[in-house]
C-alpha cells in the first residue's frame, strides 16, 4: 500500500513522513517543490530507505501530479503543501494564491481523474486536506472557541488563500463525490520549524543575543499544539474520519504570545544561562497588520467521534522543542544561512 503525501520536506510534512514510517511499512510518496521552507535534511534519517520516495514537484503542476498518481496509485493523498507564513502573505500575496488556491485546484483536478478513472470503484481512497484554524478570523476574549460549524472569516491573505483551498475541497465533494477530508488545526509547534515562526524565531534569536520582537501589546492569543499530536490527528482521521467531513484539531493549550516568549526565556536561562536574563532581550515591535487577537479550538467532534485528544502538555512540550534546537544548531545555522538552498540547487535543477 502507498500513500502520497505533499509538502512532506516541511515542518509539519516531515514529522508526519517520520512519524508514519516509523509505525508502517507503507510506501510514503513524498511529493515537495522544496521551496525555501521544504528542507530535505529533515527527511536525513531515511536516506536510503525504500519506503520513502522523494520527488520534487509543484502541486500545481497538474500533469506531473497525475503521472506520479498513475504510477504509484495510493489509497491516499495527504495534502500539506502551501505558502504558511502569514507575515510573508501580508509582504506579497502571490505565492500563496498560487500554490494554496490554484495549486490546491490542479491537485484537486489530478486526484479526481485518477480516482474517477484509475481506481476501481470498490478501492477505498481517501484526500485528506490539512488547514488551520485561521480559515475561522479572529475571537474576542470571551468568544466561544471555533467549532466546525463556525463560519469563515479570513482575515489574512495567507488565511484568505487557506479558506479558498478548503471551499475547493468541499467543493470537489460535494460536486463530484471526491471522498474527502478536512482537517483545521491550531498553531503548532516542535522540531523542524523554520525559524521565522515565533518559537524557534525567539529560541534562535535568544542564543544569538538578539532582540525578541513581540508584536504589538503582546496578548494576542494562540492555541498550542505539539506537532507530532497533529501528526497523530491526521492519522486518525484518515483511518476513522467521515468522508467529507471537517475536523477541528487543537492542543487545550492558549496563551499569550508573551507568556510563550517568557516561557521559552526562562528555559533557555536554567539550559544556556547567558549571563543576564534571556527576557532582558524582549522588544516590542509594530503590530502585524490585521493580526488576528485570538485563536481557540472546540476539538469535541474528533475526541467524541473519533478518539482523538492530544498527548503532549505545553510545558512538556516546549522544553522538547527547546532542548531540539539547542541540539540542532547546525539545521538552524544552514537553513538560515541558505547554503543548503545552493546545495539544493546544484543537486535538484531540472528534476522532475
Ligand atoms: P511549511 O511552510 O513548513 O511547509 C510547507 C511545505 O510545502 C514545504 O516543504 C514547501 O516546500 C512545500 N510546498 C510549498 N509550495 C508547494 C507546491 N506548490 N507544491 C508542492 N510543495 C510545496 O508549512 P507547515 O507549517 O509544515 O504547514 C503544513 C500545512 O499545515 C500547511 O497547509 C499549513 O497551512 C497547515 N497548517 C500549519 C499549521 C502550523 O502551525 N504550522 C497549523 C495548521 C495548519
Ligand atoms: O493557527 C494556525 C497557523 O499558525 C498556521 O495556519 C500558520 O501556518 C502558522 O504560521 C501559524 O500562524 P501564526 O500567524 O499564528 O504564527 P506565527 O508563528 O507567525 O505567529 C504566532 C503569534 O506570534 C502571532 O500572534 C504573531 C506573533 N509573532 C510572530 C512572530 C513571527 C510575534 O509577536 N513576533 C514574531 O516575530
Amino acid at each position: 500500500m502507498t500513500v502520497l503525501v505533499t509538502g512532506g520536506a516541511g515542518f509539519i510534512g516531515s514529522n508526519f513522513v517520520l512519524d508514519w514510517l516509523a509505525q508502517s511499512d507503507e510506501l510514503v510518496v513524498n511529493v515537495d517543490k522544496l521551496t525555501y521552507a521544504g528542507n530535505l535534511g529533515n527527511l536525513a534519517s531515511l536516506k536510503g530507505d525504500a519506503r520513502h520516495i522523494v520527488v520534487q514537484g509543484d502541486i500545481g503542476d497538474q500533469a506531473a501530479v497525475e503521472r506520479l498518481l498513475a504510477e504509484h496509485r495510493p489509497r491516499a493523498v495527504i495534502n500539506f503543501a502551501a505558502e504558511s507564513h502569514v507575515d510573508r502573505s501580508i509582504h506579497g500575496a502571490g505565492d500563496f494564491i498560487q500554490t494554496n488556491v490554484v495549486g490546491t485546484f490542479h491537485l484537486l483536478q489530478a486526484v479526481l481523474g485518477y480516482w474517477r478513472d484509475t481506481l476501481q470503484r470498490d478501492q477505498e481512497f481517501r484526500f485528506l486536506h490539512v488547514s488551520t484554524d485561521e480559515v475561522y478570523g479572529s475571537l474576542g476574549a470571551d468568544d466561544p472557541a471555533f467549532s466546525e460549524t463556525t463560519q469563515y472569516a479570513p482575515n489574512s491573505p495567507y488565511s484568505a488563500s487557506k479558506a479558498a483551498s478548503d471551499h475547493l475541497v468541499r467543493a470537489w465533494h460535494h460536486t463530484y463525490g471526491l471522498p474527502v477530508l478536512t482537517t483545521n488545526c491550531s498553531n503548532n509547534y516542535g522540531p523542524l520549524q523554520f525559524p521565522e515562526k515565533l518559537i524557534p524565531l525567539m529560541i534562535s534569536n535568544a542564543l544569538e543575543g538578539k532582540a525578541l520582537p513581540v508584536y504589538g501589546d503582546g496578548r494576542n492569543v494562540r492555541d498550542w499544539l505539539y506537532v507530532t499530536d497533529h501528526c497523530s490527528a491526521i492519522r486518525t482521521v484518515l483511518e476513522r474520519g467521515r468522508v467529507g467531513e471537517v475536523y477541528n484539531v487543537g492542543g487545550n493549550s492558549e496563551k499569550q504570545n508573551i507568556e510563550v516568549v517568557k516561557t521559552l526565556c526562562a528555559i533557555l536561562d536554567e539550559l544556556v544561562p547567558a549571563g543576564r536574563p534571556h527576557e532582558k532581550l524582549v522588544t516590542y515591535v509594530t503590530d502585524r497588520p490585521g493580526h488576528d487577537r485570538r485563536y481557540a479550538i472546540d476539538a469535541t467532534k474528533i475526541e467524541r467521534e473519533l478518539g482523538w485528544t492530544p498527548s503532549v502538555a505545553f510545558a512538556d512540550g516546549i522544553r522538547k522543542t527547546v532542548r531540539w534546537y539547542l541540539d540542532n544548531a547546525e539545521w538552524v545555522r544552514e537553513v538560515k544561512s541558505g547554503e543548503y538552498r545552493k546545495w539544493l540547487d546544484l543537486n535538484y535543477q531540472g528534476r522532475g
